[in-house]
């Protein structure tokens, strides 16, 4: 599974960025946004780790914002797709932010320090994941106690949109996909049908997180899960 992910997402590392504006019609950067938000809120200094940060754009807007409000963050994006962190790397470079750290790592390992982050974070990934519970305990294992985790991801909207949301997810995506790699968007509508909040919300809790809160978005079709690693 991770072998073919890490072939899927070299494939469309170069288009990534363009094909996600497309098939969220422009609603991810504010995700992203609220996610980047949601963890300065009431900090001066935060340190945070963006697991499979991909294009690295939440560190990106993480740090857009702390310079809004006058805050700072470091932050060290990781993910195992090297085409993926080359394109992060020159929009990194491009936007000349210090604070922003990418290295090659799997994310259910990551080698980094117990107890050294105050936030996990991770965009669109968690479908991903060959052992999503590995991943959980990784995060618990690097946030410091009373640090916390917030995860933006998709998922199958509930019943009364799953309806009217049917030829969104079966009929656009695909078509968009097609024009840049069918067979990687096609994992993705199956991705997304498949996941459930419901087993991540026990899993996290599996893993010693409390304080669990899901903040859905437009319609159910995305969420933010957060949850703190107790002090
Ligand atoms: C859909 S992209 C999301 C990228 C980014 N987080 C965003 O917000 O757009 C999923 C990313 O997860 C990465 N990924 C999947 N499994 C991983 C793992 N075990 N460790 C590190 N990265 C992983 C892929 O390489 C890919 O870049």
């Amino acid at each position: 599974m991770s072998k073919e992910n890490k072939r899927i997402f070299s494939d469309i590392a170069y288009n990534y960025d363009k094909v996600n504006r497309i098939i969220s019609l422009g609603m991810d950067v504010g995700w992203r946004r609220k996610l980047a938000r949601m963890c300065l809120d009431g900090k001066r200094d935060v340190r945070i780790l963006d697991a499979a940060t991909g294009t690295a754009d939440i560190p990106i807007i993480i740090t857009e914002e702390a310079r809004i409000s006058g805050k700072r963050a470091e932050i060290v994006g990781i993910d195992y797709t090297k085409r993926m962190l080359d394109v992060g790397r020159q929009k990194v470079r491009r936007n000349g932010f210090k604070n922003i750290k990418l290295m090659l790592r799997d994310a259910h390992s990551t080698g980094l320090k117990g107890n050294s982050f105050d936030f996990v974070t991770s965009g669109f990934a968690l479908r991903n994941f060959d052992d999503l519970q590995k991943f959980l305990n990784e995060s618990y294992r690097v946030l410091k106690p009373g640090g916390s985790i917030a995860f933006l991801e998709v998922s199958r909207p509930d019943s009364a949109i799953s309806k009217i949301s049917w030829p969104y997810y079966h009929i656009f995506i695909p078509f968009v996909g097609m024009l840049y790699s069918r067979k990687s968007y096609a994992h993705l509508v199956s991705t997304v049908w498949k996941f459930d909040r419901d087993k991540l919300q026990k899993m996290a809790s599996r893993a010693g997180f409390t304080d669990m809160k899901v903040h859905k978005l437009f319609l159910s079709v995305a969420f933010i899960l957060t949850a703190t690693k107790p002090k």
